[in-house]
């Protein structure tokens, strides 16, 4: 059978060390596709010649393009990885759907504004194209193994999900996904929330908060709880579940804590949960999310990352903003198209200091 191709576009230089301002997060892509024996990278494209070459030569691409446009119009690409900023996520998954590609593997978070992050759905379902984000957390064994505790009742119906590490936007996309992930894609109803922003954030080009406190329910009775910066500490660790009969938390805060613990009812400590080493953050997710990817578009199905789960995080973080500049309760589905954050510091109302030159 042909092998899928792939392409990508955006390629980062090799991540020597990874930063706000480049983790090259196709590297990453690429060395997943590679363990696939299904796929072929044939092409990359990037408005850097130099990354897009020395990106080639790491991978043995054989086709290296500057305008993505022309390698989606001259290559005939089964799935198209895109590891750009943000800003430029929605017009590239469009692009790449309107060229045909049915696969396409978009980095998070979805878009910089909500109208964005839904037309990339609508066109891409419009076209026949299965979308899917890089919210790789869900392959992670302290995340799979904290569910599978959960469906099996050891802590009885979930009441609660809250984090309480990173921000509502950058690395709060995989947070709320993971919050959705626990509380089985349940939509949510409200949210009301609060930000300070004081010192200027900027993660990929666009404004983070530096602390939030938000509130939602979903339509099954479960609150979420995010509280993130100087008030991360209330949650005191990355995500907790609180059940009718027990408490799971992951990623406690603390030296020496165990990635994944549990404390039923009436027990009188926790219980460590064995994770084989794996951490909030990897190794192997990646790898995992791509091959499970690939795995669903040769099915015609939909991944676990796909655009709709992808969505209902992602309309969580612009309604949470949204709460703050209207100081009030959002109720969901959110009905304004923007960000509110980068509007708020369009228009005067937040004004972050700017970092000191040279920090
Ligand atoms: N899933 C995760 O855990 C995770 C971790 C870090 C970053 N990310 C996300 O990955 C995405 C990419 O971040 P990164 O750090 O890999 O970026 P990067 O800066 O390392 O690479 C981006 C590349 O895009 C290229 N580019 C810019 N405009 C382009 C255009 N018009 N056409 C083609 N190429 C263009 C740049 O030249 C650069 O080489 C971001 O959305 C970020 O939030 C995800």
């Amino acid at each position: 059978m042909a092998q899928l191709r792939v392409g990508f576009i955006g390629t980062g230089k090799r991540p020597v060390r990874p930063g706000p301002l480049g983790y090259g997060m196709a590297h990453q892509h690429a060395a997943a596709y590679q363990k696939l024996p299904e796929c072929a990278i044939v092409a990359c494209a990037d408005i850097s010649r130099e990354n897009g070459e020395a990106f080639a030569e790491l991978f043995g691409v054989p086709k290296v393009y500057t305008d993505y446009r022309e390698m989606l119009e001259k290559e005939e690409l089964d799935i198209v990885s895109v590891c750009t900023w943000p800003h430029l996520h929605e017009e590239m998954v469009v692009a790449a759907a309107e060229a045909g590609v049915k696969g396409i593997y978009c980095e998070k978070p979805m878009a910089d504004t909500w109208q964005g992050a839904k037309r990339m759905v609508e066109v891409c379902e419009a076209r026949g194209a299965k979308l899917a984000f890089n919210h790789q957390r869900r392959y992670g064994a302290p995340f799979r193994k904290a569910k599978a505790l959960l469906d099996a009742g050891e802590i009885g119906r979930l009441r609660e999900v809250s984090f309480g590490f990173g921000n509502l936007y950058d690395y709060g996309s995989h947070n709320f996904d993971l919050c959705n992930y626990f509380n089985d894609e349940r939509p949510a109803l409200w949210v009301i929330a609060q930000i300070d922003y004081r010192q200027e954030n900027l993660v990929f080009g666009r404004h983070n908060e530096n602390q939030a406190f938000a509130l939602w329910q979903y339509d099954n009775g479960v609150f979420g709880l995010a509280s993130t910066g100087a008030g991360a500490g209330f949650v005191r660790c990355h995500h907790r579940l609180v059940g009718e009969e027990g408490v799971i938390e992951i990623g406690p805060a603390g030296q020496g804590m165990p990635v994944l613990r549990i404390r039923r009812s009436g027990d009188k400590d926790w219980e460590a949960i064995d994770c084989g080493g794996e951490d909030c953050h990897g190794p192997g997710y990646i790898d995992r999310a791509i091959a499970d990817f690939v795995g669903a578009l040769q099915e015609g199905k939909d991944s676990p990352l796909c655009g709709r789960n992808a969505l209902r995080a992602t309309e969580l973080i612009f309604a949470a903003w949204e709460s703050s500049r209207r100081r009030g309760r959002v109720d969901l589905p959110l009905d304004v198209p923007g960000n509110a954050l980068e509007e708020m510091v369009a228009q005067g109302e937040l004004r972050p200091a700017k970092a000191a030159a040279g920090r």
